[in-house]
């Protein structure tokens, strides 16, 4: 792993206990005499998740995360919480082409999923936040997401006997304050998963989990289409920006801090693809409604201008080679979604 925190516990057995796949990958190659050109390997080890040593995992705190996640007081009107955008069941997203905050104002990007927010060493689609404690305060207290003043919300929780007594299992003071408030909420992130794909099930070694259309699709993916130059690993990301021809207009992404960089004007982060069947519309934007839409986006090479990926070029793919690659995206679909070690399921 390229970006291990410093000396941080990386929670391996945890990962292990709530993917199964990941035990069974790691254990056992899957051929006595693996072929290393084969291209799946690049794909089957799971990112270990790393817990900072400043806020280690424990049930208690990623319990009271959960509680905190789901929970619409923290908002002005108490009508959002966070899962009311970043919803389990849509893939940890909403479908919807931009985040609509509590007084109904559209944000500026669309609502990424949280799939690999355990793993991803910065955040946010231009890359604005350090951590997932970084990102916690930002969408409470923004008057277009949550609208709700940091001191108000400390206030509402030390009123509410049953999150004093949370707050007192998860923390040794049992402070109600901004920094456990972004400790449990980003313990809890930690623990989101992708479920295990039928993908997950071809790379392990069932070579009938996937389709041979979907096969192929993975041959593109890999090759011609020259996908996984960016989406790479298990996670399907290379935690970096680039400009793929398809913003317009002022959100210039990663840009914005870099503004002599000509790569960066243009450029967001690679999205993971778990679960990207579910999670239409794509892009920060929201611009492109459908899987067959990014596929002919990526077909035709997007906007031809400097910032543009040098991998990002017209493909000439033919009609079917276009559905191998829906096929093979449509795989990445994991089952239910997981939730936190020992807390009460959110559905
Ligand atoms: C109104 C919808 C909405 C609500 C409510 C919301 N978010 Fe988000 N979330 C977004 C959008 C939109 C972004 C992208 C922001 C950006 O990139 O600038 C985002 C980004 C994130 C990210 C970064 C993910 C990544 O991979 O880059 C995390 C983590 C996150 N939100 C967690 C939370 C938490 C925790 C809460 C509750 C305290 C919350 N969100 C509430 C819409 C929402
Ligand atoms: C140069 C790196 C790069 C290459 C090559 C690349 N992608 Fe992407 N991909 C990205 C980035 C960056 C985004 C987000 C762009 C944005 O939001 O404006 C993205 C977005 C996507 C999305 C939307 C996901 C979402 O949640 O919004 C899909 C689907 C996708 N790519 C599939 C593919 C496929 C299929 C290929 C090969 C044909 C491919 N990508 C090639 C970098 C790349």
């Amino acid at each position: 792993m390229r970006w291990t925190v410093g000396s941080a516990c990386v929670v391996a057995g945890l990962v292990a206990s709530m993917a199964g796949l990941t035990m069974a990958v790691r254990s056992e190659p899957a051929k006595a005499d693996p072929d290393l050109s084969d291209p799946r390997l690049a794909f089957q080890t799971a990112e270990a998740v790393v817990y900072p040593d400043t806020n280690p995992f424990t049930v208690e705190k990623a319990a009271l995360g959960r509680r905190l996640f789901f929970d619409p007081a923290l908002s002005g009107a108490g009508t959002l919480s966070c899962a009311s955008c970043h919803e389990p069941s849509r893939g940890w997203g909403d479908n919807r082409p931009r985040g609509i905050g509590e007084i109904g104002t559209a944000m500026k990007v669309r609502t990424p999923t949280l799939l690999h927010a355990a793993s991803a060493p910065i955040l946010g689609w231009d890359g604005k936040f350090s951590s997932l404690e970084n990102v916690t305060f930002t969408p409470i207290t923004s008057p277009a997401v949550m609208n709700l003043p940091e001191s108000v919300l400390i206030q509402r929780l030390r009123g509410d006997a049953d999150y004093v007594r949370d707050f007192a299992l998860a923390f040794p003071s049992g402070a109600i304050t901004r920094t456990s408030i972004e400790q449990a909420l980003a313990t809890y992130q930690r623990t989101i998963r992708p479920g295990q794909s039928a993908f997950d099930r071809w790379i392990a070694g069932d070579a009938r989990a996937i389709s041979l259309r979907a096969q192929n699709g993975f041959r593109l993916f890999t090759g011609k289409a020259r996908c996984a130059e960016c989406h790479s690993g298990a996670a399907f990301t290379d935690a970096s920006f680039h400009d793929i021809g398809i913003a317009q207009g002022e959100d210039i992404g990663r840009g914005r801090y870099f503004p002599s960089s000509r790569m960066l004007r243009y450029a967001f982060k690679t999205p993971t693809l778990r679960d990207v069947a579910i999670r239409a519309p794509y892009m920060h934007d929201g611009s492109v409604a459908t899987l067959e839409g990014v596929i002919d986006h990526y077909d035709r090479g997007g906007i031809d201008r400097p910032s543009r990926a040098v991998e990002v070029r017209a493909l000439g793919l033919t009609p079917s080679e276009k559905a191998d690659l829906l096929a093979f995206l449509k795989t990445l679909t994991g089952t239910t979604p997981p939730d936190a070690p020992g807390a009460p399921s959110p559905r």
